[in-house]
């Protein structure tokens, strides 16, 4: 398993991360995440809203099934996101932390992270929330999810614990991020600044980015990796993969982890055999030619 720096901290953490916002509909969640450790990966992603709060719930009682040693992962969940609203309020964001712990069956989680930004944040409410959860041992590193640049830097000149994480949808057929950097000065459609060079942004300043939902198109729309309506792509992520000894899978995470950028790829996958040639994948590096060729091929130009 490729590992990577997390964010500005001094952890050397895993390149992929078991998505549990699925974990609901696992067939049997015990063996999904000793496969995943088995195979590297020791690091769960969850947000108090998967699945209602279900998906914590089935994750601590699996865990408890299983001989792998809380303090050997990590586990990290997301708050702020309510029905009809968002809310980064000090009083949501610890009564949330603390029905995930309870949910999770642990003392602590290792990592939290604000999940959508909410237009009413009060700054000072979210310090006080992180500030309380720090000192109470209950939240070790804290990040956020979906923010563009100038919102973190909103956070962060009142919030004291470093900022180390952003997590984004990104993968092969979502790239809004690169595309922008790419066609810089142009006019065309890929050149608009939606997220205020984000990309740039999370290098200058050390932050992970965490890339979730990697192997769909749009919002949830579905899969793109078989999917007859991509062939273009497809036959050349099938090419490539074979040249690799991986599947095409495998190829789309280490697409995304090739880019210097060392980002983390989460894999929301609950099949045992997919989550094992998405970790074996993650030791491949792609050379320029294919790293490009699979972007392009994906529909997107080159100025
Ligand atoms: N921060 C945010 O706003 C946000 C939003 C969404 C998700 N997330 C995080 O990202 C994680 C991953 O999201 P996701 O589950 O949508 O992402 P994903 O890994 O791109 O998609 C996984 C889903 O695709 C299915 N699938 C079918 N064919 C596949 C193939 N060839 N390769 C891989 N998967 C295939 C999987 O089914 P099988 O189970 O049968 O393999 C699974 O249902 C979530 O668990 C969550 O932790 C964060």
């Amino acid at each position: 398993m490729k590992k990577i720096q997390f964010g500005t901290s001094d952890l050397q953490v895993a390149s992929v991360i078991l998505g549990c916002m699925r974990m609901n509909g696992a067939e049997n969640p015990r063996e999904i995440i000793e496969t995943a450790y088995e195979n590297g990966i020791d690091f769960f992603d969850h947000a108090d809203i998967y699945g209602g709060g279900e998906c914590e719930t089935i994750f601590g009682k699996a865990l408890k099934g299983t001989s792998i040693k809380r303090e050997d992962i990590i586990i990290q969940t997301k708050c702020g996101i309510r029905k009809g609203m968002f809310d980064f309020s000090k009083e949501h964001i610890v009564g949330s932390v603390e029905n995930s712990l309870k949910r999770l069956d642990v003392e602590y989680v290792d990592a939290l992270l604000l999940h959508r930004p909410d237009t009413l944040v009060e700054p000072e409410e979210v310090a006080a929330a992180f500030d309380q959860l720090e000192a109470q041992g209950k939240v070790k590193y804290f990040g956020v999810s979906n923010q563009k640049p100038m919102q973190i830097d909103l956070l962060k000149k009142t919030v004291k614990q470093p900022l180390i994480v952003n997590q984004l949808q990104f993968g092969i057929k979502h790239t809004g991020m690169i595309d922008q950097g790419i066609h810089v000065n142009m006019t065309d459609e890929p050149s608009t600044d939606r997220d205020g060079s984000l990309l740039d942004y999370s290098r200058l300043n050390q932050m992970t980015i965490q890339a979730w939902s990697p192997y769909q198109y749009g919002f949830f729309e579905g899969v793109f990796i078989g999917n007859e309506k991509f062939s273009e792509l497809n036959s050349v992520l099938d090419r490539i993969a074979a040249n690799h000894n991986c599947t095409a899978t495998g190829l789309a995470t280490a697409w995304i982890l090739r880019h210097p950028a060392n980002m983390q790829v989460i894999a929301g996958s609950m099949n045992k055999e997919r989550i094992k040639e998405i970790a074996k994948a993650s030791e491949i590096v792609l050379n320029r030619e294919e790293w490009y060729e699979i972007y392009c091929a994906a529909g997107n130009i080159l100025p």
